[in-house]
């Protein structure tokens, strides 16, 4: 779709960029001549992709960070600023998220969600905003949300409320930051099948199964490919007066049946629940066992 060159002299940090979208989107802007970051929690998954992406003859590097410590963040954009110079774009693509009844949600499990999607995600975008203002560099910001943020996640709340603050960051920043060149944009997506998600939004069925694809006009669900281009659509430049937008790339799920959990989950008895709990705990420790710190 694009030239190969498109993204040539781009520094762009892709937050959970090891797995998943995140490594998608991160593998394409490589592919294109973006210089890449990646950064996560799990060391060696980090590595990984930043492996995959070298041997494909693209340039990444890894951070470790959570980005729900505000500290750790301004210390990593510090270290990517001093290696090399100013990003150009940043992907707020990290997000935690659990299907849950939120009358069963304990605080930590709140927090948990949130503390990754609402504030890690600010935490990045001020720590970058901040320094593209006082050195008047243009940047272009895409932020991963959820159709959810119009029309509310039941049973993935944490989420929903989180992203929905996302979207109204991303509309008051293009405004406030127009005048210094930065752009915010997000991209909504609908299924996508990832393990990282899957595991927690669909535990009882495997990746490979369809996500409510009967309620999906177009039948089907997305294709990376489709994601990527948009994802490089946003970042690329020559459309710099879009600003401030939310796309759905969803196949007009949530313009036909709303594109959430409601339908599919609101039938479960408390006993569903506690099998689900556990599949999503299991696939938790998983995780955490790769985590540095
Ligand atoms: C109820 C749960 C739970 C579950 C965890 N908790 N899983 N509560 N049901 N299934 C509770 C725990 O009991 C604990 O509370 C609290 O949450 C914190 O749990 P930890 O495992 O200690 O948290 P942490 O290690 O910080 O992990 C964060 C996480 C985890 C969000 C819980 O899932 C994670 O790291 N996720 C990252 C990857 C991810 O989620 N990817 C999917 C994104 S999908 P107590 O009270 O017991 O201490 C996505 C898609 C959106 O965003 C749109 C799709 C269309």
């Amino acid at each position: 779709m694009f030239i190969e060159t498109i993204l040539k002299g781009k520094r762009i940090l892709v937050t959970g960029g090891g797995s998943g979208l995140g490594k998608e989107m991160a593998s394409e802007y490589a592919r294109l001549g973006a210089h890449v970051f990646i950064c996560g929690r799990r060391e060696s998954v980090l590595n990984d992709t930043v492996e995959e992406i070298t041997a494909a003859g693209g340039i990444a590097k890894a951070h470790v960070c959570d980005i729900r410590a505000a500290g750790a963040v301004d210390e990593m954009i510090d270290k990517i600023w001093l290696d090399g110079g100013a990003l150009t774009g940043l992907v707020n693509n990290a997000a935690g998220n659990f299907i849950s009844p939120t009358k069963d949600l304990s605080t930590n499990g709140f927090d948990a969600i949130s503390n990754i999607v609402f504030k890690g995600s600010f935490y990045v975008t001020h720590a970058c905003g901040k320094r593209w203002i006082e050195e008047k560099t243009k940047a272009s910001v895409i932020s991963i949300l959820t159709t959810w943020v119009w029309n509310g996640g039941p049973y993935t709340v944490p989420s929903a409320m989180s992203k929905a603050g996302i979207n109204i960051m991303t509309k008051s920043l293009a405004a406030e930051w127009g005048k210094y060149g930065i752009r915010l944009n997000a991209i909504s997506p609908g299924p996508f099948p990832t393990k990282g998600a899957w595991d927690r939004l669909n535990p009882d069925q495997g990746i490979d199964e369809d996500l409510g694809n009967s309620s999906i006009p177009m039948g089907r669900n997305g294709c990376m490919s489709e994601l990527r281009n948009l994802a490089t659509f946003l970042m690329a430049d020559g459309c710099e007066y879009l600003t401030g937008q939310n796309i759905a790339i969803d196949g007009a799920a949530h313009l036909a049946s709303g594109g959430n959990f409601y339908q599919s989950l609101d039938s479960l008895t408390d006993e569903d629940w506690g099998g689900i709990k556990e599949m999503i705990k299991a696939s938790n420790e998983v995780d955490k066992s790769n985590r540095s710190n």
